[in-house]
């Protein structure tokens, strides 16, 4: 008999549910007695003990479906050692639940700070298989998180969308692409968009580059430009800033977001018109693409086949096209970044994309 608690946590994306599928299905057709309990709202369901019992039946129809059948919340790792409110220990609460269940392991999906809590628990004794989940592919340790390209098609459609409309009017238009400390997400749906200018947080812009590209468009007769700029965009001059110089900027910061800034820079010094577009949640929601689904279902059905064989403490994630088991200590804390040297930027250089740098 194994006995499997599952839990996802963190911003929810596409495939979460294909991925728990994959887990579930091969686990039920091993033939080995298995009951799965779901934990409800991440980390929460394990501290509070809010779980239910899941049959092949749960399971069942929801490759297809985005979001997550068991709830989502984010609990900042950094204060997982807390008290919470009424005074309990939030992680021997979680022991206690996983040891009244009688678990032979938690599968968790998640993230960045999803990950640093799993090795925790991993720390503290108990069995833990992770899956890699994000828009963001910010994970260390694996080529590739599920919900990632999902994402890069909907924020492509977004940019896909506004070149008509930019050719229309002749506009400058920016689209906000979700991330806020890296930029894969932007640089992906960028190129696929055929955007003219990507700004991302790991390669801080001069506002004067950025103006210039657009000025250099215009005088080759170009009637429009488009920007995917990333959440986390940042200008040179706020990259060097101190952390804490930084965070006194942002008290007192006038805009929505960084791209209504720099709409507003590039309107006031070239006259041109811009328009900011931000896609914002859409980019996590709705149903996984087809690639999401085959890799989310691969790695729950690795993750399936680590429980069978009793082998724990690892996230399944994806290396040099094989799937391989990432021992959780190595993920936990580290963020994956676009290399500013990598080819894929210098391609895109090449293909007379600005980074504004
Ligand atoms: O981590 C995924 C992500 O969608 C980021 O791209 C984004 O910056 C953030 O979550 C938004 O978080 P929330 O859903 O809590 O607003």
């Amino acid at each position: 008999m194994k006995r499997i608690g599952m839990l996802t946590s963190g911003g929810d994306c596409q495939a979460l549910n294909a991925a728990m599928r994959g887990v579930a299905k091969t686990l039920f057709y091993s033939g080995e007695d298995v009951e799965i309990y779901g934990f409800l709202d991440g980390y929460k369901g394990l501290i509070y003990g809010k779980f239910c019992m899941l049959t092949g039946r749960d399971f069942s129809g929801i490759l297809t479906k985005g979001g997550t059948i068991l709830g989502s919340s984010r609990m900042p790792f950094k204060q997982m050692r807390d008290p919470d409110e009424n005074g309990l220990n939030k992680v021997e609460a979680m022991k206690q639940n996983y040891y009244k269940l009688q678990l032979d392991c938690l599968v968790i999906l998640g993230g960045n700070g999803t990950h640093k809590t799993a090795n925790l628990l991993k720390e503290e004794g108990l069995n833990v298989i992770t899956l890699p989940k994000t828009i963001d592919n910010d994970l260390w340790g694996t080529d590739m998180t599920f919900g990632f390209q999902s994402a890069v098609d909907i924020a492509t459609t977004a940019i896909d969308n506004i070149h008509t409309t930019a050719a229309s009017h002749g506009r400058v238009f920016i689209v906000e692409v979700m991330g806020h400390k890296v930029g894969f997400l932007t640089l992906n749906a960028g190129m696929a968009g055929g955007a003219d200018i990507i700004l991302i947080p790991e390669i801080p812009y001069d506002i004067d580059k950025v103006i210039e590209a657009i000025k250099k468009r215009h005088d080759r007769g170009s009637r429009f430009t488009i920007l995917a700029v990333a959440e986390g965009a940042i200008s040179r001059e706020d990259a060097k800033l101190s952390k804490k110089e930084y965070k006194k900027k942002m008290e007192n910061y006038p805009y929505p977001s960084v791209s209504y800034e720099i709409a507003d820079q590039i309107q006031k010094r070239s006259g041109m018109e811009v328009r900011v577009t931000v896609p914002g949640h859409t980019q996590r929601g709705g149903s996984p693409c087809p690639y999401d689904r085959v890799f989310a279902s691969r790695l729950g059905s690795e993750a399936g086949r680590l429980i069978l064989k009793g082998e724990y403490g690892f996230m399944v994630g994806y290396r040099n096209r094989e799937i391989v088991e990432v021992p959780l200590e190595d993920v936990a804390g580290k963020l994956k970044m676009v290399d500013p040297n990598s080819s894929m930027v210098k391609e895109a250089k090449m293909l007379g994309i600005s980074f504004g740098d």
